[in-house]
């Protein structure tokens, strides 16, 4: 009240605005009617993030944001808030927007890569910088690595032709396209795997730097944007693997195409179930010894901090259901969906991941920098936590097995510092030389971690 008082006695005809803001502020309206679409620090969902500094509609000004909220997207899922929100709130949300959003997309500070912590005898580095929304990762034998994202739309090359640690180029091999986060390289072509379609640049190797044709292998995926973005990965059996999530936080699709992976061949015939039960699975990986496959599954939402885990699964073979919706982290039968199920019927996880800790990306080890024990063991990319208390995930674990047991589930590379969120791993790839790279969607980086004695 009292500062009320004496900015209205300096400024007079502040003190109005001044009272609103401080009654609702852009934030508040903001959580109470976006954050259920573009996640509580905007760092997006069902909507796009509203934090990367990357936009789908047009320019970041105040006119076309408040153009978007007034009208909305309707066509594409934003609902018109004209008539819902009164003009102020609306001004106030386009001047929400305009400020700088959480730390997670904050420019980085100075010595941010000082904080992000790695074990003794590691060093981490940045290896590329604006690889906007950068997603997975895949290496060709010449170590060139492609980059799938997210709302850059883009596919990206890194190449360190002077092999100093550090990439040089970034080059841009393809835009435009939709959310292409899924890359993978088979046969010497690069798939790359949009909401919908999945399309492949041949013989890239020699074309990747000049804006090269493509041809569409797939066009009939769902449309979805709710867990509608998928990865893509080629087996050791050379069959291309792909994922189509759940449409929702929690849902019975079963009948539907929803909630699987897929295995088809090379020129998208014989497109097939692989796995079922499987809320949203946003990175796969074969073992290196076994030829399995092992993928992370991502936990429901809204039964609290502590509730599900995220899950790390193992299918041996083909036609396993691991559980979703019915029964969560192979313990939890579903509130609603769970009657008269058992968790029994269903395929646990090898692993527990946390709450909401959204792992993504994973690979074994199978280079040679890093010391003996991690050979064959699993680095696993967790993207963090949107709708915890505190905070958790932001790192790249190390899973240690024997055989195809978990042993230990520990932080090998943790961005997040006091609560800080330096970085927000998306997937883990390896180098010739066995460094390791890590992709950050938030920040548009890939980082190198190395090993010296
Ligand atoms: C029901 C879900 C939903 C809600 C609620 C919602 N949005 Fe959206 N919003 C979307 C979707 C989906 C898009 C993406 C359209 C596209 O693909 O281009 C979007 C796009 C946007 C964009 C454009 C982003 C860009 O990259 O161009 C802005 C800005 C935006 N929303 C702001 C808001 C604000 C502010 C609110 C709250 C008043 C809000 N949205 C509520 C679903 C939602």
């Amino acid at each position: 009240m009292k500062i009320r008082a004496r900015f209205g006695a300096v400024i007079s005809g502040c003190l109005l605005t001044l009272g609103a803001a401080q009654a609702e502020t852009g934030s508040d309206i903001y959580t109470a009617n976006c954050a259920q679409c573009h996640g509580k620090q905007r760092e997006g969902g069902l909507g796009p993030s509203l934090a990367d500094n990357v936009w789908l509609n047009g320019e970041p000004t105040k006119a076309n944001f408040t153009k978007i909220i007034s009208k909305g997207l309707v066509a594409k899922g934003m609902p018109a808030w004209e008539g819902l929100l009164t003009k102020a709130q609306i001004d106030q949300l386009s001047e929400f927007l305009l400020t700088k959003p959480t730390a997670a997309a904050e420019a980085p500070a100075a010595d941010d890569i000082a904080n992000i912590r790695v074990p003794k005898g590691f060093q981490i580095s940045v290896y590329a910088e604006g690889v906007e929304t950068a997603r997975s990762l895949v290496v060709d034998s010449n170590d060139v690595v492609y980059v799938g994202s997210r709302k850059a739309g883009k596919v990206y090359a890194l190449v360190d032709a002077n092999k100093d640690g550090k990439a040089d180029k970034v080059i841009t091999v393809a835009e435009g396209l939709d959310s292409p986060i899924g890359v993978t390289l088979l046969n010497s072509s690069l798939y790359v795997a949009e909401i919908s379609r999945v399309i492949r640049f041949d013989n890239i190797n020699q074309t990747y730097a000049n804006k090269p044709s493509y041809t569409v292998i797939k066009n009939d995926l769902t449309t979805d944007r709710w867990h509608g973005e998928k990865v893509i990965k080629a087996g050791p059996d050379g069959k291309l693997y792909i994922p189509i999530g759940a449409p929702c936080n929690v849902c019975d699709k079963e009948n539907e195409a929803y909630s699987k992976i897929y295995s088809m061949n090379p020129d998208g015939s014989n497109f097939s179930v692989f796995a079922k039960g499987i809320r949203n699975s946003v990175g796969f990986t074969w073992h290196p010894l076994t030829k399995e496959m092992w993928f992370t599954d991502n936990g429901r939402d809204e039964l609290g901090d502590n509730l599900p885990s995220c899950e790390l699964n193992r299918a041996p073979k083909a036609g396993l259901h691991f559980g979703f919706p019915y029964c969560h982290s192979g313990v939890l039968l579903d509130p609603e969906f769970g009657k008269n199920k058992s968790c029994s019927d269903y395929v646990a996880p090898v692993a527990n991941l946390g709450p909401h800790v959204a792992p993504l990306g994973l690979a074994f080890y199978n280079g040679n920098q890093f010391p003996a024990q991690y050979r064959n063991q699993l680095f696993v990319a967790e993207h963090g936590s949107w709708n915890r208390t505190q905070k958790i995930g932001y790192r790249v674990s190390l899973v240690t097995l024997a055989g195809n047991q978990l042993l230990t589930d520990t932080p090998f590379v943790e961005f997040l510092h006091d609560e800080n969120v330096l970085g927000r791993p998306v997937d883990v790839a390896f180098l010739s030389d066995g460094s390791m790279l890590i992709s950050d969607d938030s920040r548009g980086r890939v980082y190198r971690v190395t090993y010296t004695k």
